[in-house]
């Protein structure tokens, strides 16, 4: 039941009054809401929501996935354009974002109601020709700068890089024609097109919620929800329970739609059932037309023509203006309800003639509309806070509610209604609602600085999951039998089947050809009460015309300057045996042999892929022969690394190489290995992850300066992740996008040098000097300088920043492959949490600044069950070779131990006959002597 509590301040005979206010308020009972039915809202919006996330779209509340994932973390930078759609107004904003702070241009456009209701067309061009506009308004015509599009409908994703929404249905006032069910996106873009005077990267489309969302988080990091109280209504925030690999993912619940399968039906009166049925959209977004700005005046209009035509507002006049649909706009209701020229203003604005009693009862039904709405908002935001809490597994909540929208702003109760009714109704968390200050616009540009540095550059943890799962399906398409001719990882067998166990000793000779030196080792492994290392080495000179000269050649250099070092060693009369690191994707069928299949990095020596390089380099030696040398094993540099480190740490089970190339191996179960025979035990598989992208899996993430390296590289189309992320090729990367920035006047005020344009002449160790925060900026001064460039103080950040940018991304993709690498480990051994080492080598982890901690960072957040220790391989992986080559030597000086003694018990094949025909005895000696050896020996083949 209502109260009949108001009215007190009427000027009509007091007879009349107990009947008018009788009869109003019984008019507006239906808008009151009782606890109880709000607690019901709250529950059905709840239901609403799970089922939404169920259903994946197909219920009321579509609860549309936004592929964010995460708010901003303040390393956004640059600028964007923003364009704003949706809400009352077109916005175009620029928004340069620079060290936590943010500075915004912008220009707002009404969109004509026959645009609204045009052509898809129609509309689109409208768009651009305001875009036009405010580009030369900014004077950023040739700008060609990343935009951010709001589109405040809602839209299908399917992930923020692939920069798409499909739009599900038009709501509010929009209505243009073939526009539903197809891309906004690409709408926009052709459009842009057709005018054909400026271009604009469209790099992210995001729904109003979504862009207020992340506005108010880049002031308050507890910010995880976006609430629009204006034209339409809806909310976005992070949910936690999207996808089992992901622990958060901005959603868009439209929950505008709550009550379209009819669970609203019991508190809908009339008056909104014709207000909905005079909508562009019957029978849809049910809860928006009880709540937000477009409908509310259209409600109070309905109320006000009952009353009028049951003769209680204006003498039971029903003017011309009353009837028109629209007439009633949602900000008269705020200004009618601000008591202060209540009177006037109700004539004023609507044109009514009444009196002063008659805009007080106006003022009633516009309170207990607006009311209720603010309430209704309130249950659904409770529903969302207490999920979120559940969610979390939370007794008590903190979090934040950005708010923007015209009601939420403008109305002089909404926001206090909403903030007491979330309360009431959700009393264990503690909502603070903070209005956008900018719009949504703001948060639009910086989900485009995100989603930019997934394309551009840094990639995003979306895209990361996505390429560990691709890596993961590689690694197993090149393991198996079938799939490996055409898979891009070669997953190559090493014959390394144990880390070193300890019991390792002698002394080696270990080579290491293949990174920036050339190296020769001595290694010397002792086992004196403990087992010792110790080691000599030299450097040698590979200079660039025989590694591109002929195969002969570089052996031939090989060989003499292994002559040399052991010459100096004095030990040129021994055969020591020799372990071989050789840098490059080798096949082997053992350990002793090695066919490279393609060079890669600088090498490009004729003649030798497709050869066994250890015969090559025997041949070398032999044909000097003033020394000889027993090589026992050659070994990829990752396996040296692994085996290195494993020295040190048994754990280690995987090896990677982040230097002028990178590579990486692994522990592998042989019954995985479809290429050796054999199920038991373990053996290590050399990835050659270089490759991965090499057909094509990776062009999404490409980006034109990465296309141009390949051509310009000695393989184009082959090593196509190597030459995204390695030392030999970021320097180059950094110089290619420096000289775009130039050409575009973004750095060095448009210069352009001769030495800019060398290619080589910016080197990834100016990355790293660059990006050492202390000396950084006289390092930079120094490398520009030396590309005759004088640069200003902004062009050190801007050439800083594309440093970050393009060693960032190398670290996530990086890690992307590594995590892939460690799920496989965690899979193979079926174990909940894994504890492994990863030993590392390679220029580039060590000697950049930030690297390390930037991989070690996105490793542990893409594989969160797993107790990873990084460890550098202090000595190279020549120690690892050379421990490969101690199990080796110990093997075959084992058979040969054998098959020395054995000889004197080898027979004639006559006395092997006659002897087998003995079997019992045979046994005798099998189990007495020699066991199996012996079998083997005297049972003739
Ligand atoms: C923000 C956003 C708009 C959004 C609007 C809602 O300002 O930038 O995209 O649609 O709020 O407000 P309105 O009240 O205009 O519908
Ligand atoms: C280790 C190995 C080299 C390997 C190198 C990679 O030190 O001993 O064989 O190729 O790391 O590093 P780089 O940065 O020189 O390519
Ligand atoms: C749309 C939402 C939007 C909201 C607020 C609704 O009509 O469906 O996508 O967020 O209005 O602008
Ligand atoms: C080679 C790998 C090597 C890596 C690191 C790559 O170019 O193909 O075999 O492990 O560089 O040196």
């Amino acid at each position: 039941m209502c109260h009949h509590n108001r009215f007190l301040l009427l000027n009509v005979a007091k007879s009349d009054i107990i009947s008018l206010v009788f009869q109003v308020d019984e008019t507006l009972c239906p808008f009151k809401l009782s606890q109880e039915q709000l607690q019901l809202v709250k529950a059905r919006m709840r239901a609403g929501l799970e089922a939404g996330l169920k259903t994946k779209g197909s219920s009321a509340i579509k609860m549309l996935p936004s592929y964010v994932y995460r708010t901003p973390d303040g390393t956004e930078h640059g600028k964007y354009l923003a364009l704003d759609l949706g809400g009352t107004n077109f916005r175009a904003m620029m928004v340069n974002f620079k060290r936590q702070n943010a500075r915004l241009y912008h220009k707002i456009y009404t969109i004509p109601l026959e645009i609204m209701q045009g052509t898809g067309e129609e509309l689109f061009d409208h768009i651009a020709q305001c875009v036009s506009d405010f580009l030369d308004y900014m004077g950023m015509k040739n700008a060609h700068l990343p935009a951010g599009f709001t589109f405040s409908f809602p839209c299908e994703q399917t992930a923020i890089d692939t920069v798409s929404g499909t739009l599900v249905s038009w709501t509010k006032g929009y209505k243009a024609t073939d526009c539903e069910g197809h891309d906004v996106v690409s709408m926009l873009r052709e459009a842009i097109k057709r005018r054909n005077e400026f271009d604009l990267d469209i790099v992210a489309v995001v729904n109003d919620t979504v862009g207020t969302m992340m506005s108010c988080a880049y002031e308050d990091p507890q910010c995880e929800i976006g609430l629009i109280a204006g034209t339409g209504t809806n909310v976005c925030y992070m949910e936690e329970e999207v996808d089992a690999e992901l622990s958060k993912m901005c959603i868009n619940t439209e929950w505008g739609g709550l009550g379209d399968d009819g669970s609203l039906d019991d508190i809908i009166t009339p008056y909104d059932m014709e207000v909905n049925q005079n909508s562009i959209n019957p029978g849809r977004q049910r809860f928006e037309k009880l709540t937000s700005g477009m409908y509310l005046g259209e409600i109070v209009r309905q109320v006000l023509l009952d009353l009028t035509r049951g003769g209680l507002l204006f003498r039971g006049h029903v003017t011309e203006t009353l009837k028109t649909p629209g007439i009633f706009e949602t900000k008269y209701l705020s200004q009618i309800e601000r008591w202060e020229k209540l009177c006037v203003s109700v004539r004023e604005t609507l044109g009514l003639k009444g009196t002063c009693d008659d805009s007080i009862i106006v003022k009633e039904v516009c309170g207990a509309v607006s009311r209720r709405a603010a309430q209704l908002c309130g249950a659904g935001m409770a529903a969302v806070v207490d999920k979120i809490r559940e969610n979390r597994g939370l007794d008590h909540l903190n979090i934040t509610v950005g708010v923007d929208g015209a009601l939420y702003k403008l109305h002089p109760h909404f926001s206090r209604v909403l903030k007491d009714t979330t309360e009431v109704l959700a009393p264990q968390c503690n909502v603070t609602f903070l209005p956008s200050e900018e719009g949504s616009g703001k948060g639009a540009a910086l989900i485009s600085a995100v989603a930019r540095q997934i394309i551009t550059s840094r990639t995003g943890r979306w895209t990361l999951l996505d390429i560990m799962q691709q890596f993961r399906r590689e690694l197993a398409k090149g393991l198996g039998r079938d799939t490996n001719p055409t898979a891009a990882l070669k997953m190559l067998p090493t014959f390394v089947r144990s880390i070193p166990d300890g019991s390792e000793k002698g002394d080696f000779i270990a080579l290491d050809l293949g990174g920036s030196n050339f190296r020769i080792l001595r290694v010397k492994v002792s086992h004196e009460k403990k087992q010792t290392v110790q080691m000599e080495s030299q450097i040698y000179d590979t200079p660039e015309d025989i590694i591109h000269g002929s195969g002969t050649r570089l052996f031939d250099h090989v060989a003499e300057c292994l002559g040399d070092f052991m010459e100096k060693q004095n030990i040129k009369d021994k055969k020591l045996p020799v372990g071989f690191t050789f840098s490059f994707p080798c096949q082997q069928t053992k350990l002793d042999e090695g066919f490279l299949i393609t060079w890669t990095k600088r090498f490009k020596a004729g003649g030798v892929e497709g050869m066994d390089v250890v015969k090559l380099l025997n041949k070398a030696i032999k044909k000097r022969g003033d020394y000889d040398a027993d090589i026992m094993a050659v070994v990829n540099d990752t396996v040296g690394t692994m085996m290195t480190c494993g020295f040190d740490d048994q754990r280690c089970e995987v090896g990677i190489i982040i230097g002028t190339g990178t590579n990486a191996c692994y522990m592998e179960e042989l019954r995985n290995i479809d290429l050796v025979e054999g199920d038991e035990g373990r053996m290590c598989v050399n990835t050659e992850w270089g490759a991965f992208g090499d057909d094509g899996r990776l062009e999404d993430i490409r980006t034109e300066f990465d296309r141009e390296i390949d051509r310009g590289s000695i393989n184009p189309g082959k090593q196509l992740f190597e030459k995204m992320v390695s030392g030999m090729y970021m320097g180059e990367l950094v110089r290619l996008i420096l000289v775009k920035m130039a050409r575009e006047g973004l750095v060095f005020e448009g210069r352009i040098t001769p030495e800019l344009l060398t290619k080589g002449k910016f080197e990834t160790k100016h990355i790293s000097a660059i990006e050492k925060s202390k000396e950084g900026l006289s390092k930079a001064r120094e490398i520009l300088t030396r590309l005759g460039v004088e640069p200003s103080t902004d062009d050190f950040s801007l050439v800083s920043q594309v440093c970050t940018v393009v060693s960032f991304r190398s670290a996530n993709l990086i890690a992307a492959a590594l995590a892939g690498i460690l799920m496989r480990l965690k899979e193979n051994k079926g174990v909940a949490r894994l504890r492994t080492t990863v030993g590392i080598d390679g220029s580039l982890y060590k000697m950049h600044p930030q690297y390390a901690r930037r991989l070690h960072k996105a490793v542990r957040r893409l594989v969160p069950d797993t107790d990873v220790r990084f460890l550098l391989s202090e000595s190279g992986s020549g120690k690892g070779a050379a421990m490969v080559t101690a199990v080796a030597y110990r093997l075959a000086e084992h058979s040969r131990q054998i098959a020395q003694i054995l000889s004197e018990f080898r027979l004639t094949t006559e006395q092997l006959l006659e002897v087998r025909k003995l079997s019992q005895w045979c046994v005798c000696v099998c189990v007495c002597v020699f066991p199996c050896v012996l079998c083997h020996y005297l049972t003739p083949s």
